[in-house]
Protein backbone atom coordinates (compact mmCIF):
# COMPACT_ATOMS: atom_id res chain seq x y z
CA UNK A 1 0.00 0.00 0.00
CA UNK A 2 1.31 3.42 -0.78
CA UNK A 3 1.41 5.57 2.02
CA UNK A 4 -0.75 8.59 2.11
CA UNK A 5 0.40 12.09 0.67
CA UNK A 6 0.39 13.91 3.39
CA UNK A 7 -0.52 13.88 6.82
CA UNK A 8 -1.71 15.96 9.51
CA UNK A 9 -1.12 15.66 13.11
CA UNK A 10 -2.39 17.97 16.06
CA UNK A 11 -1.37 21.63 13.85
CA UNK A 12 1.17 19.88 11.69
CA UNK A 13 1.45 18.35 8.12
CA UNK A 14 3.79 15.58 7.46
CA UNK A 15 4.91 14.06 4.39
CA UNK A 16 6.64 10.96 3.31
CA UNK A 17 10.10 10.48 4.23
CA UNK A 18 11.24 6.77 4.17
CA UNK A 19 9.66 4.06 3.54
CA UNK A 20 8.83 0.23 4.92
CA UNK A 21 11.49 -1.38 3.13
CA UNK A 22 14.33 0.89 3.54
CA UNK A 23 13.20 0.93 7.55
CA UNK A 24 12.87 -3.20 7.29
CA UNK A 25 16.87 -3.04 5.62
CA UNK A 26 18.41 -1.00 8.11
CA UNK A 27 16.55 -3.06 11.00
CA UNK A 28 18.01 -6.16 9.41
CA UNK A 29 21.55 -4.74 9.12
CA UNK A 30 21.76 -4.12 12.33
CA UNK A 31 20.57 -7.50 13.65
CA UNK A 32 23.20 -9.20 11.28
CA UNK A 33 25.89 -6.61 12.55
CA UNK A 34 25.34 -7.07 16.56
CA UNK A 35 25.03 -11.16 15.53
CA UNK A 36 28.22 -10.92 14.03
CA UNK A 37 29.90 -9.10 16.77
CA UNK A 38 28.27 -11.28 19.46
CA UNK A 39 28.16 -14.60 18.09
CA UNK A 40 29.26 -16.70 20.88
CA UNK A 41 26.89 -14.45 23.24
CA UNK A 42 23.25 -14.11 24.49
CA UNK A 43 23.22 -10.35 24.16
CA UNK A 44 19.96 -8.79 26.32
CA UNK A 45 18.23 -6.60 24.29
CA UNK A 46 16.79 -3.31 26.12
CA UNK A 47 14.04 -1.18 23.98
CA UNK A 48 13.92 2.29 25.36
CA UNK A 49 10.10 3.06 25.40
CA UNK A 50 7.69 4.64 24.31
CA UNK A 51 9.19 5.25 20.95
CA UNK A 52 11.37 1.46 20.43
CA UNK A 53 8.65 -0.56 20.11
CA UNK A 54 8.56 -1.27 16.81
CA UNK A 55 12.11 -1.25 15.84
CA UNK A 56 12.78 -3.64 18.87
CA UNK A 57 9.77 -5.86 17.65
CA UNK A 58 11.84 -6.15 14.06
CA UNK A 59 15.28 -6.07 15.26
CA UNK A 60 14.60 -9.24 17.54
CA UNK A 61 12.66 -11.03 14.66
CA UNK A 62 15.66 -10.50 12.61
CA UNK A 63 18.15 -11.84 15.42
CA UNK A 64 19.38 -15.08 14.25
CA UNK A 65 20.92 -16.14 17.83
CA UNK A 66 19.68 -16.50 21.05
CA UNK A 67 19.08 -13.49 23.16
CA UNK A 68 16.80 -11.85 25.60
CA UNK A 69 14.70 -8.99 25.24
CA UNK A 70 13.40 -6.44 27.69
CA UNK A 71 12.64 -2.77 27.88
CA UNK A 72 12.79 0.37 29.93
CA UNK A 73 11.11 4.05 30.07
CA UNK A 74 12.95 7.35 29.89
CA UNK A 75 11.09 10.83 28.36
CA UNK A 76 12.74 13.44 27.12
CA UNK A 77 10.77 15.20 24.51
CA UNK A 78 7.96 18.05 24.27
CA UNK A 79 6.79 18.57 21.32
CA UNK A 80 9.17 18.99 18.83
CA UNK A 81 11.94 20.74 20.75
CA UNK A 82 14.18 18.45 23.35
CA UNK A 83 13.63 19.87 27.01
CA UNK A 84 16.71 18.70 28.08
CA UNK A 85 15.42 17.49 31.08
CA UNK A 86 15.59 13.60 30.93
CA UNK A 87 13.70 11.72 33.70
CA UNK A 88 13.83 8.31 34.47
CA UNK A 89 10.41 6.66 34.56
CA UNK A 90 10.45 3.04 34.37
CA UNK A 91 13.79 1.23 35.49
CA UNK A 92 15.45 -2.15 34.75
CA UNK A 93 14.62 -4.57 37.34
CA UNK A 94 16.28 -7.52 35.86
CA UNK A 95 20.35 -8.29 37.01
CA UNK A 96 22.66 -7.42 34.11
CA UNK A 97 25.79 -7.64 35.57
CA UNK A 98 28.57 -9.92 33.41
CA UNK A 99 26.22 -9.56 30.61
CA UNK A 100 26.17 -8.33 26.83
CA UNK A 101 23.50 -5.42 26.61
CA UNK A 102 22.19 -3.80 23.36
CA UNK A 103 20.41 -0.64 24.17
CA UNK A 104 17.71 0.01 21.43
CA UNK A 105 17.24 3.47 20.41
CA UNK A 106 14.46 4.42 17.77
CA UNK A 107 16.10 7.51 17.55
CA UNK A 108 19.14 9.68 18.78
CA UNK A 109 19.01 13.40 18.48
CA UNK A 110 20.73 15.50 20.17
CA UNK A 111 22.42 12.91 22.41
CA UNK A 112 20.92 13.76 26.07
CA UNK A 113 19.01 10.67 26.62
CA UNK A 114 22.20 8.71 25.78
CA UNK A 115 23.92 10.19 28.05
CA UNK A 116 21.80 9.44 30.78
CA UNK A 117 21.40 5.81 29.20
CA UNK A 118 24.87 5.43 29.54
CA UNK A 119 24.89 6.90 33.32
CA UNK A 120 21.85 4.40 33.96
CA UNK A 121 24.13 1.33 32.55
CA UNK A 122 26.91 1.84 34.18
CA UNK A 123 25.92 1.24 37.89
CA UNK A 124 24.90 -2.48 36.45
CA UNK A 125 28.42 -3.93 35.68
CA UNK A 126 28.09 -5.28 32.35
CA UNK A 127 29.87 -7.11 30.33
CA UNK A 128 29.36 -4.89 27.17
CA UNK A 129 27.18 -2.00 26.59
CA UNK A 130 26.52 -1.05 23.12
CA UNK A 131 24.08 1.47 21.62
CA UNK A 132 22.23 1.10 18.37
CA UNK A 133 19.72 3.70 17.07
CA UNK A 134 17.32 2.91 13.96
CA UNK A 135 17.60 6.89 13.19
CA UNK A 136 20.09 9.04 14.03
CA UNK A 137 20.84 13.01 13.42
CA UNK A 138 24.15 13.55 13.22
CA UNK A 139 23.98 17.09 12.33
CA UNK A 140 21.68 17.73 15.98
CA UNK A 141 24.23 15.50 18.06
CA UNK A 142 26.23 17.14 20.35
CA UNK A 143 27.80 14.31 22.70
CA UNK A 144 31.11 12.18 22.08
CA UNK A 145 29.74 8.98 23.03
CA UNK A 146 30.09 5.89 20.35
CA UNK A 147 26.90 4.66 18.75
CA UNK A 148 27.60 1.34 17.90
CA UNK A 149 24.84 0.91 15.16
CA UNK A 150 23.11 3.15 13.32
CA UNK A 151 20.64 2.26 11.30
CA UNK A 152 19.58 5.51 9.13
CA UNK A 153 21.26 9.22 9.25
CA UNK A 154 19.02 11.57 8.77
CA UNK A 155 18.90 15.09 8.35
CA UNK A 156 17.86 17.44 11.61
CA UNK A 157 13.92 17.74 10.39
CA UNK A 158 11.33 16.68 12.86
CA UNK A 159 9.85 12.69 11.73
CA UNK A 160 6.74 10.74 12.91
CA UNK A 161 5.86 7.02 12.26
CA UNK A 162 7.19 3.78 13.27
CA UNK A 163 6.99 4.55 16.94
CA UNK A 164 8.00 8.09 16.70
CA UNK A 165 5.47 10.42 18.12
CA UNK A 166 4.31 13.89 17.43
CA UNK A 167 2.93 14.71 20.94
CA UNK A 168 1.32 11.40 21.33
CA UNK A 169 0.52 10.93 17.95
CA UNK A 170 2.14 9.10 14.85
CA UNK A 171 3.37 6.32 16.45
CA UNK A 172 1.06 3.93 14.90
CA UNK A 173 2.43 4.60 10.94
CA UNK A 174 4.19 1.93 9.24
CA UNK A 175 6.86 4.12 7.47
CA UNK A 176 8.54 7.60 8.64
CA UNK A 177 6.71 10.55 7.54
CA UNK A 178 9.09 14.34 7.99
CA UNK A 179 7.33 17.65 9.32
CA UNK A 180 6.70 19.64 5.88
CA UNK A 181 8.12 22.93 4.74
P1 LIG B 1 17.85 13.32 22.45
O1 LIG B 1 17.94 13.06 23.92
O2 LIG B 1 17.94 14.77 22.10
O3 LIG B 1 18.83 12.48 21.63
O4 LIG B 1 16.38 12.94 22.00
C1 LIG B 1 15.97 11.67 21.97
C2 LIG B 1 14.47 11.57 22.09
O5 LIG B 1 13.79 12.69 21.53
C3 LIG B 1 14.01 10.36 21.29
O6 LIG B 1 14.01 9.20 22.08
C4 LIG B 1 12.65 10.77 20.81
O7 LIG B 1 11.66 10.46 21.78
C5 LIG B 1 12.71 12.29 20.71
N1 LIG B 1 12.95 12.75 19.31
C6 LIG B 1 14.10 13.27 18.81
N2 LIG B 1 13.96 13.60 17.51
C7 LIG B 1 12.69 13.25 17.18
C8 LIG B 1 11.94 13.32 15.95
O8 LIG B 1 12.41 13.76 14.88
N3 LIG B 1 10.66 12.86 16.01
C9 LIG B 1 10.09 12.36 17.14
N4 LIG B 1 10.76 12.28 18.31
C10 LIG B 1 12.05 12.71 18.33
MG1 LIG C 1 8.70 11.04 21.84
Amino acid sequence: MEPDPEIRLHDKTFVPFISRDEIDFAIARMASQVAADFADDVPVFVGVLNGSFMVVADFVRHYPGPCEVTFMKLSSYEGTQTTHSVKKLIGLNQDLSGRTVVVIEDIVDTGTTLVELKALFKEQNVKHLRFATLFFKPEAYTKDIKIDYVGIRIPNKFIVGFGLDYHELGRNLPEVYQLKD
